[in-house]
């Protein structure tokens, strides 16, 4: 990070402790000299990350994520490391001495995000021309005007076949990135654009940048797809990215609530009405990865689907996937098969309003799906009608709206709630097992003294100092890795702070989640110059035995006499020094 001083750093870092950061996104409660959360950075039920106060770290016991404050930020947001020290210069009122926030390092995608970013600017000014006139038209009367034109970006794409694509070769991208953005195909005649007279909806990563697009037709053409999305990139992966994320995630978490819909159409038509705190699905079922994404939002989460069938299905999978996360979603079911922009349009801004802020619960949701399918005066219906209710309780987490449906299936079955508790718990068993945290790994001697070393190396000059006096290599690459990272930043500043040493990582992941390795081991603070010399000698001694296996291997392949007996030597030494180092 070139940009701005270490000095700079640690001042904005100084000015935002971890635990008044963090407490602002997850809830943390102290426990001994820590404080714990839930883990926002996998599917995480029970409070795995330590956040320390005196360290201004955290790591996660379940899935090693570790970090400083600005990490924090940085991968709750998703946002450059720039951004999240811009966050928080912010918040503690500390001006930047850089003019702009910049992306650290070169982005070797950065050419086809040119190519969209170009593009959508390309297609916004078109819409915005006289040949634009029936596609606003047509957005009109669907209710989204100028200003919602502007604040989606929406454009479109002319009844010409070379339009973009002379504007982009003119501007001398390649063409076989052009092929790969998808906006250019190729048919027998040559190249062409890919889209032809369509209102042009810009598709965005989590970040903001243009990644893609969605086309819709808009003279009622017969026989064409009603969207055309643009195929998948390095740089798009529908399902990596939730429609409006960047826009609405401030505003959800203002609200502490994001409304999830299906189509983007309904999003737009949503903002028309004031609503912000909301994003869509890109027409596909929903990936953990985007369930991640919404867990982070906010903490309440309404499903808006469409009201149709596949609406309800789509609503189902959803909250599965919400479930598996350990959110658990309300659901908002609207009427006569309508989606949310048809019934605005039918019922009005209130009367929608009015549904979003009474949204059913989940489990009640799930009941009258399946009720609709069942003839509850048959008893085998009943039987499967409970089974299936049962069958859903096992993945909430919820013990309230688990007692709570108990009992309400208790009366519409008429089954003991005791004996249906009982059935449920049978059900349950099997499933916990399978939730055993992740197995540490299993350590040998040599694994252990390096990683107890590096313990303390992060926590005294000392032991740096001892490190290097006795030995200076690490058997093992990762940990030497990291105790090259703690000399370099020794030797420069005279001291260690892992806070400060987690800035120089940059972004190489390998160090972070070894870091939360060995932060993760807890061991006591104090240590002594016995145990410290125990470990540097179990270190020195598998370096001793590699090195003698390895002379033992050259000797048997050497040819040279004289060279043979230079080996030889060699590999007596190592044994004395062993004896020395065995003494
Ligand atoms: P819908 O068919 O519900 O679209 O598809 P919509 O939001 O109601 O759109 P309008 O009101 O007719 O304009 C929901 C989502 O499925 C994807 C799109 O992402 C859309 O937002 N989809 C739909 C496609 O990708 N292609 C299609 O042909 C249709
Ligand atoms: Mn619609």
């Amino acid at each position: 990070m070139p940009l701005i001083s270490p000095e700079e750093i640690n001042r904005i870092k100084n000015s935002n402790d971890i635990v008044d950061t963090i407490s602002k996104y997850i809830p943390l409660i102290p426990k001994g000299k820590n404080f714990f959360g839930v883990c926002p950075f996998h599917e995480d039920h029970s409070p795995s990350m330590s956040v320390s106060k005196e360290k201004q770290i955290y790591t996660c016991f379940s899935c090693g994520a570790t970090g400083n404050v600005i990490k924090f930020i940085e991968d709750y947001e998703n946002i450059s490391f720039m951004e999240a020290l811009k966050i928080l210069a912010d918040r503690a009122g500390i001006v930047l001495s850089i003019g702009t926030i910049q992306n650290k390092g070169i982005d070797k995608n950065g050419p086809l995000y040119d190519i969209y970013d170009l593009s959508s600017k390309f297609y916004h000014n078109n819409i915005n021309t006289t040949l634009g006139k029936a596609a606003k038209e047509y957005l009109k009367q669907r209710d989204i005007d100028e200003a919602i034109i502007k604040e989606f970006g929406i454009g479109l794409a002319l009844k010409k076949h070379d339009m973009l694509l002379n504007l982009l070769v003119n501007k001398k991208f390649d063409m076989n990135l052009l092929m790969k953005s998808g906006l250019v195909v190729r048919n027998e005649h040559g190249y062409l654009d890919s889209y032809y007279n369509r209102i042009m909806f810009p598709l965005w990563d989590i970040t903001g940048k243009v990644v893609g697009f969605s086309g819709r037709i808009y003279n009622g053409e017969k026989d064409a797809p009603k969207y055309i999305n643009s195929k998948e990139s390095e740089i798009f992966k529908k399902g990596e990215l939730l429609y409006n994320y960047h826009r609405a995630k401030d505003e959800a978490r203002k609200e502490n609530k994001v409304i999830i819909m299906e189509g983007f159409m309904d999003v737009i038509r949503a903002y028309t009405i004031g609503i912000k705190n909301v994003v869509a699905m890109m027409g596909t079922a929903v990936t953990k990865e985007q369930a991640l994404l919404i867990k982070r939002m906010a903490k309440n989460i309404v499903l808006c689907f469409d009201g149709d069938r596949a609406g309800e299905k789509a609503t189902l999978s959803c909250s599965e996937e919400l479930l598996k996360v350990g959110v658990t979603p309300k659901i908002v079911h609207l009427e006569e098969d309508l989606d949310p922009d048809e019934y605005i349009s039918k019922y009005g801004k209130e009367r929608f309003l009015g549904k979003l802020e009474n949204p059913m619960n989940v489990m009640d949701f799930k009941l009258s799906y399946f009720k609709k399918q069942k003839n509850l005066s048959s008893e085998q219906d009943v039987a499967k009608y409970v089974s299936d209710v049962l069958e859903e309780l096992t993945k909430i987490d919820d013990e309230i709206l688990k007692e709570l449906t108990l009992r309400k299936i208790s009366e519409e079955a008429k089954l003991d709630v005791e004996f249906l508790k009982k059935q449920l718990a049978s059900k349950e068993a099997p499933k916990k097992v399978e939730e055993k945290k992740i197995q540490k790994k299993k350590m040998n001697k040599y694994d252990k003294a390096q990683m107890y070393l590096l313990y303390y190396m992060l926590r005294s000059k000392e032991v740096i100092r001892l490190y290097n006096q006795k030995i200076t290599f690490m058997p093992t690459e990762q940990y030497r890795n990291l105790a090259f990272h703690i000399n370099y930043y020794y030797k420069l500043y005279g001291d260690i702070n892992i806070s400060s040493l987690i800035d120089q990582f940059e972004d190489n992941r390998e160090l972070i989640r070894t870091l939360g390795e060995i932060e993760q081991l807890s061991l006591k603070e104090n240590y002594t110059i016995d145990e410290i010399e125990d470990y540097l000698n179990t270190i020195k001694e598998y370096n001793i035995k590699n090195g003698q296996a390895e002379l033992q291997r050259k000797l048997k392949e050497e040819r040279d006499i004289k060279e043979k007996v230079r080996i030889a030597n060699e590999i007596l030494a190592l044994k004395v020094r062993r004896d020395e180092n065995d003494k």
